[in-house]
């Protein structure tokens, strides 16, 4: 990576003038004077009492005597009060992409793989998806790319929400119509948990009822498990035919219910250890701590009725990861509101001597809303079924381009999962958005489209020149060429943060300016008649990496390419 080769470079001239630090080099603030900077000075001052400028000038004249230094630098320079400018030579910058270029991964990978289970996607059988679940399925699935292009490995799970109350209403309300198992289809899903939802809510005693029909299932009623096989296997297919849309995929499709299993053995085990405490009948984990600014309520792990809950499976399950995989970090993506649950899930593992709270990060996300500032709904209404929020965005995308009248399908669903998968990803994740249909269909702006519209100019560009030995040069390199390939090179920083932080949105704003400088250059340049080969050939390489570049970054941003727009 290009700021630890400066980084390296540089240090001795710091050691050499009898300064102590880890000097650090970032992307200039200023690209108008220069590419990078080192701003070390204003942190020395104070410790060698000293003014940065003096600092600054002092090492300038240091790493200039560097051995070979005119390859990296075509200038180096003190700008008050104290900073150091550098100003990357041309030769350096093509010897950069080249090898960017050519590396397997671009030289992405880390020295020290993990291992990382992931849990996201979260769907809850027989209820339909919502938005939550989208954000979930397409931030996690990025992240597990983003790991994996990193050189790490991932384990990751599903983890169907398959035995909570919701199967108890819906098993109910079946046997009430006197139907069966085999009577079951989506259809009468998809109508069936919202009417009995609803009637629960208005209702206690009914409630109740499905509450004990749940419980009985979990302990093995035969015929409910019956009713909950045809109802996982139906409403798991149509899951499986969404995630199949968005390109989202798992290792293990497990869920709440592979977790009951180990419960009564670990419940006998942690009982035995004195590890549960009593209250009220229920056996609970204490887990707050002094330090807590609000006390933390314990996790219930049995309930008085002998029934285990939420937390209880997700530590089961977190048991079971760790006798079957060998995982130095687990992964959670669920919305932000569960973050309580979770603190109570990692501290309990830790409590009860599972694993260190240190293996475990929350990764929760914010709300995705409407323009009205409300959760969003799709003009379907309240609940919205996810194929409503597809086809919407389609419709949105024909209107919007007339040539897409007569695209394939096929490209309408690339286009629609670019959309769908930039407007989310582009976030800081924690945080609420708007997405607005409108706005992150347009060609331009900050979307998908523009994105892949950016793509395949570029790309028609290669298709029609022969690109087999391509080549670099320096001669004649232009304003809006540089700049391109400075843009280039801080894709190892995007990456890194997006990996350490599980950030898609680092990716995407490194994307987002590639494209930008990228239509600029293609603007300012008139590469197809060229006549000076050296010149083109230049060009054309450049064109080359860029693409390469973003084909492999959309594709950690699941996004497909369509082979027209
Ligand atoms: N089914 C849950 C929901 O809809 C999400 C599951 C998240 N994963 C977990 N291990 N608890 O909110």
């Amino acid at each position: 990576m290009i700021i630890e080769t400066l980084e390296k470079l540089i240090q001795p001239a710091f050691t050499n003038c009898g300064y102590e630090c880890d000097c650090s080099v970032i992307e200039s603030n200023r690209p108008e004077l220069c590419d990078y900077q080192c701003d070390n000075s204003f942190k020395l001052a104070k410790i060698y009492h000293q003014s940065p400028a003096v600092i600054a000038n002092a090492v300038v004249e240091k790493i200039k005597q560097i051995e070979n230094i005119d390859y990296y630098f075509e200038k180096i320079e003190f700008a008050n009060p104290g900073f150091i400018n550098f100003t990357l030579n041309n030769e350096f910058i093509n010897n950069c992409l080249e090898k960017m270029t050519n590396e397997e991964n671009f030289g992405l990978k880390t020295g020290a793989p993990k291992t990382y289970f992931l849990d996201y996607g979260g769907p809850n059988i027989a209820k339909p998806l919502h938005v939550g679940h989208l954000r979930s399925a397409i931030v996690g699935e990025s992240v597990k790319r983003i790991l994996n292009f990193g050189g790490n490995n991932t384990v990751c799970d599903v983890h169907l929400g398959d035995y909570g109350l919701q199967i108890g209403e819906v098993i109910y309300g079946l046997k009430e119509k006197n139907l069966k198992p085999t009577d079951i289809t989506l259809e009468l899903l998809d109508t069936l948990y919202p009417e009995m939802s609803a009637r629960c809510k208005e209702d206690e005693s009914l409630k109740e009822a499905c509450a004990t029909i749940t419980k009985d299932l979990q302990d093995g009623n035969e015929e409910y498990r019956e009713y909950w096989k045809v109802i996982c296997e139906i409403s798991g297919n149509d899951i499986k035919r969404l995630y199949e849309y968005l390109d989202v995929s798992f290792d293990l499709w497990e869920g709440e219910s592979s977790a009951y299993k180990y419960l009564p053995m670990l419940f006998d085990k942690y009982k035995k250890e004195g590890k549960l405490v009593v209250s009220d009948g229920a056996y609970v984990i204490p887990v707050t701590k002094d330090t807590d600014a609000k006390e933390l309520p314990p996790l219930i792990f049995r309930k008085s009725n002998g029934a285990y809950l939420y937390g209880s499976t997700d530590v089961a399950t977190i048991y079971e990861r760790l006798n079957n995989y060998k995982i130095d970090n687990f992964l959670y993506f669920t919305d932000l509101r569960q973050g309580l649950h979770f603190e109570q899930v990692f501290r309990s593992c830790e409590i009860l001597g599972i694993a260190s709270r240190d293996k475990f990060e929350f990764c929760g996300f914010g709300t995705v809303n409407g323009t009205d500032g409300k959760p969003f709904k799709t003009r379907a209404g309240n609940s919205p079924k996810l194929d409503g929020l597809f086809k919407q965005v389609k419709e949105v995308l024909v209107e919007s381009k007339d040539t897409l009248a007569s695209a394939s399908e096929q490209d309408l669903d690339i286009l629609v999962n670019s959309i769908i998968k930039f407007a989310d990803l582009q976030n800081n994740r924690e945080r609420d958005y708007i997405f607005d249909i409108e706005k992150f269909s347009k060609i331009s702006g900050k979307t998908g489209p523009y994105i892949l519209y950016t793509y395949l100019r570029l790309n028609k560009i290669l298709q029609l020149e022969d690109c087999s030995c391509l080549k670099y040069s320096n001669t004649q390199v232009n304003k809006s060429e540089r700049e391109l390939k400075i843009q280039l090179l801080t894709l190892g920083k995007n990456f890194n943060k997006a990996q350490e932080e599980k950030m898609p949105s680092y990716i995407c704003d490194y994307i987002y300016n590639v494209c930008n400088y990228a239509n600029t250059f293609y603007e300012n340049n008139r590469i197809k008649a060229e006549k000076n080969t050296e010149v083109k050939n230049n060009w054309l390489a450049l064109i080359q990496t860029t693409t390469k570049i973003l084909k492999s970054m959309l594709n950690l941003l699941v996004i497909d390419i369509p082979s027209v727009m």
